[in-house]
Order: C-alpha cells, then sequence, then structure tokens
C-alpha cells in the first residue's frame, strides 16, 4: 500500500507521472482499416493467410482484453508469442508504441513476473532497419542491422530495445476462443528506465498514430476502434473489466453522449472542453471566453486531470465555496493541493465537463476527488501551464468510453465498471 500512496502522491503533485509520448513523430499514412469486418474474416478462418484461428463461435466472437486497476494506472493483458506468454501493460491511450521488457534486461526496472525472453518464441522475428515501421519510431541502427527504438514519455522516462514483429492473442467474447493478430509490431524492450512500477511489464500503445496497437489490429478487427471501462481507483485488482476492439466495439443505447474528436495529432484523442461546472456554477475553460478546438486529449495512462493553473485556481476557489468543510491547510505531504480530512467518501458538487456542441458529462466525488492516503480526499487535477491538457483516468472511470477513429468520436456512456 505503501508504493501505491507514494506513486499516486506523484500522481496528484504533477511528479513525473505523466505516461504520454511528447515526441511528435513525423505523419506518416496511417494503416487505415479494411472494411472486411471480423464476422467476414472468420467465415475464413480455416485459411493460412487468416490472421484468427479457434474462434469457437465465429459470429459473435469479438476480440477482448481484461483490465486492472493498478497503482493509479491501468493494466491490460494480451499474449503474446508461440508457446504464449501472458503480459501485463499499462493501458495507453496518451502515447503508440507496445512495448514489453524482454531478457536480456540489465538496464530495466524491477518486474516481479518473469520477462519475455524471444528466444523461447518460434514466431518472434527482429525488424531489419529498412522496414518502413522501423521509421515509425526514433530509431537507430545497429551494426546487425535491427532496428533499435528510444521511445521518451512526458514523465521523463525512456524505454530502449528492439523493433521485432511477433503474433499476438487476444480473448474472445465467444469464451474459449482467441483472436491470434499475427506480424504485430512490437518493441522488445532491453533497457527501460522511469516512472514504472514491479507489476509492470510493459506498456500497451493505444494512441491512433500508425504504428498504435490500435491502428495495426484495425484491419483484423473490423474497424479502427476500441472501448474500455476503467474501474474507479483502489478497486481490487482481482475485479478486471473489459476492453474490446473492433466491430462490435462501439458504445451504444441510451445515455449516450458523443464528442467530435478533434484532428490535431495523430496520437491523441483530443477533444473540446468549453468549461466545468462546479454545481451548477460555470467556470469557462478560458477566462476570455475563447475556446481552442481540441484543447484537451483523453489520456488513459495519465491519472489526474491537467489543465491550465488559471482554470485551476477558478475550479478551486467554486469548489471551496461550494463544500461545506475546512480544506486540509498544514499538511506539507499535501502541497497546496485542495485536500478535505473526511472518514467516508468526500460529498463534493457534480463537476460537469461541457464539450463543445453543448454536450455534457458530469463527475462525481469518486470521479474528481482521490484519496492519496487514509481518510484524506484530494481534487484529482494539476494546474499546469505546458500547454499540454490531459483529460486523465480519475476521470475516466465509470464510463464506457469508445474511441471511433472512423467516425472520429468519442462516446461516453456512465457504467458502473465494477459490476458490467
Ligand atoms: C541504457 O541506455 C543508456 C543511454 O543510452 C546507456 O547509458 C546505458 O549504458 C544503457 N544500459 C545498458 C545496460 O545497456
Ligand atoms: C538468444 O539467442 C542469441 C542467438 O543465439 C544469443 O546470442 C543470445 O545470448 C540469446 N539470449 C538469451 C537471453 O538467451
Amino acid at each position: 500500500m505503501a508504493a501505491m500512496d507514494t506513486i499516486l502522491c506523484h500522481a496528484l503533485f504533477g511528479v513525473a507521472f505523466v505516461i504520454t509520448l511528447f515526441i511528435y513523430l513525423g505523419s506518416t499514412s496511417a494503416t487505415e482499416a479494411s472494411n472486411g469486418g471480423f464476422s467476414v474474416k472468420l467465415v475464413h478462418r480455416n485459411s493460412p493467410k487468416s490472421p484468427f484461428y479457434n474462434p469457437s463461435k465465429a459470429s459473435t466472437s469479438k476480440p477482448q482484453s481484461p483490465v486492472q486497476a493498478n497503482n493509479g494506472q491501468y493494466l491490460m493483458k494480451l499474449s503474446l508469442g508461440n508457446p504464449q506468454f501472458d503480459l501485463y501493460g499499462i493501458a495507453d491511450t496518451g502515447s503508440d508504441l507496445l512495448w514489453a521488457q524482454c531478457v536480456p534486461c540489465e538496464g530495466c526496472y524491477k518486474q516481479i513476473k518473469p520477462k519475455f525472453d524471444p528466444n523461447k518464441s518460434s514466431t518472434y522475428s527482429d525488424l531489419p532497419c529498412d522496414a518502413p515501421e522501423c521509421s515509425l519510431v526514433p530509431n537507430s541502427c545497429s551494426t546487425q542491422n535491427v532496428c533499435n527504438y528510444d521511445y521518451e514519455y512526458g514523465d521523463g522516462s525512456v524505454v530502449r530495445g528492439v523493433l521485432a514483429k511477433e503474433t499476438i492473442f487476444l480473448e474472445s467474447t465467444s469464451g474459449n476462443g482467441t483472436v491470434a493478430l499475427k506480424g504485430i509490431t512490437f518493441g522488445c524492450g532491453h533497457n527501460d528506465t522511469g516512472v514504472f512500477n514491479q507489476d509492470d511489464m510493459g506498456l500497451i500503445g493505444l494512441g491512433g498514430g500508425p504504428i498504435s496497437f490500435i491502428s495495426q489490429m484495425a484491419p483484423l478487427v473490423g474497424g479502427k476502434k476500441f472501448s474500455y471501462c476503467l474501474v474507479p481507483f483502489h478497486t481490487d485488482p482481482s475485479i478486471e473489466s473489459k476492453m474490446s476492439f473492433g466491430k462490435g466495439s462501439e458504445v451504444l443505447g441510451e445515455g449516450v453522449v458523443t464528442v467530435p474528436l478533434v484532428p490535431k495529432d495523430d496520437t491523441f484523442y483530443s477533444v473540446t472542453v468549453e468549461g466545468f461546472s462546479v454545481g451548477d456554477k460555470f467556470v469557462p475553460f478560458d477566462s476570455s471566453g475563447k475556446v481552442e478546438k481540441g484543447n484537451i486529449f483523453l489520456d488513459s495512462g495519465t491519472p489526474p486531470t491537467y489543465i491550465p493553473t488559471d482554470l485551476y485556481e477558478r475550479l478551486v476557489a467554486e469548489l471551496g465555496k461550494q463544500i461545506p468543510m475546512a480544506p486540509i491547510k498544514d499538511d506539507p505531504d499535501l502541497g497546496n493541493q485542495l485536500c478535505y480530512k473526511t472518514k467516508t467518501n468526500l460529498k463534493g458538487p457534480i463537476l460537469t465537463v461541457h464539450f463543445e456542441g453543448g454536450t455534457n458529462v458530469k463527475l462525481t466525488s469518486t470521479q474528481t476527488f482521490i484519496p492519496p492516503k487514509d481518510e484524506v480526499f484530494c481534487f484529482a487535477m494539476i494546474g499546469d501551464d505546458s500547454g499540454v491538457n490531459i483529460y486523465g483516468n480519475f476521470a475516466q472511470t465509470n464510463f464506457l468510453i469508445g474511441m471511433d477513429l472512423e467516425k472520429r468520436v468519442v462516446s461516453f456512456k456512465s457504467t458502473d465498471c465494477v459490476k458490467d
């Protein structure tokens, strides 16, 4: 528990915890999803060219991945190689590269579970320097003509290794079925440093760029889209929710709020937020009233929400007025965060996020106040003037969130992710 709380303090106090790629890669033509459709592909499942095998109930089977809460991050499970190796990697919609720590790993952070051994997998192959995928990552060429990547995140974490191809297996909604995705480009990490914890076996880049897991699997699963439901922070890791991919992963039904994705950057899921309401009081994003298109992006790999300091201060002032308790003033651990001491979950006002076009989602205190230690609840946003605004994973919990890169929308549906 101590490690978890230390990491949360890092998260809340803005110390190096942004798992987001800030190296802007040159825009390269994205692998577009063929509209083959998942069910059509399955008809040909016996063909040696088919990326799928063993789908037991073909017509209803959809690829999915279990997701669990871990230290402010979310770990998703997939399997790698032949024989299959289970990988629990950070689910990160704020970056593209999928990587796993591999042996040998001398310069790597400590990991409890065994690391992937490429020598033991019959389907693993290194990528040469002239492979087109190599140009999609910051790279260097080894003397053996192998493509090495060198990938840096917003929090200063750096991961290095060999770019390779491998077969990746996902679960299928049909139960015992498995979906095989052949020839997925991933990073075999041999030198990884930064803000990772010992349960992280790697990271799964779910951004929109050409090298992301989502873009690579799109032609194989009937579309460049996926959906996920993040359980609240501190939920027992044995409770898993699901991430679904491709055709059939759309978020539909009553109570769905749909917001346009702003095409600003290949990787990021940017949306436009006009302001927030604290209870009934509207607080504009920019006090001038001006709204910049795509002013924030959704990142499952960053716990708190990062907004400009001026906006943060106006929200904190309004929360202070509406919460009938005195905030904690004298705890140096908490810095100048807005925190309250209470035995039970803090009952603060609803925080409404106003998106462009008049749509909105309502956040309750479990999505906006996070306990960094016992009986203390702190506002889970950070004032930050780097110009990069991030809609973090605390604020995304208990919504079924669908990213559809074909329709260019993100959908929110209020959901109890522990039950559903
Ligand atoms: C990891 O990479 C850094 C930076 O290039 C290098 O200084 C260090 O020696 C590497 N560690 C190992 C074990 O290769
Ligand atoms: C993997 O195989 C290569 C080539 O045979 C060898 O050089 C390397 O040491 C092996 N790595 C491990 C971790 O066993």
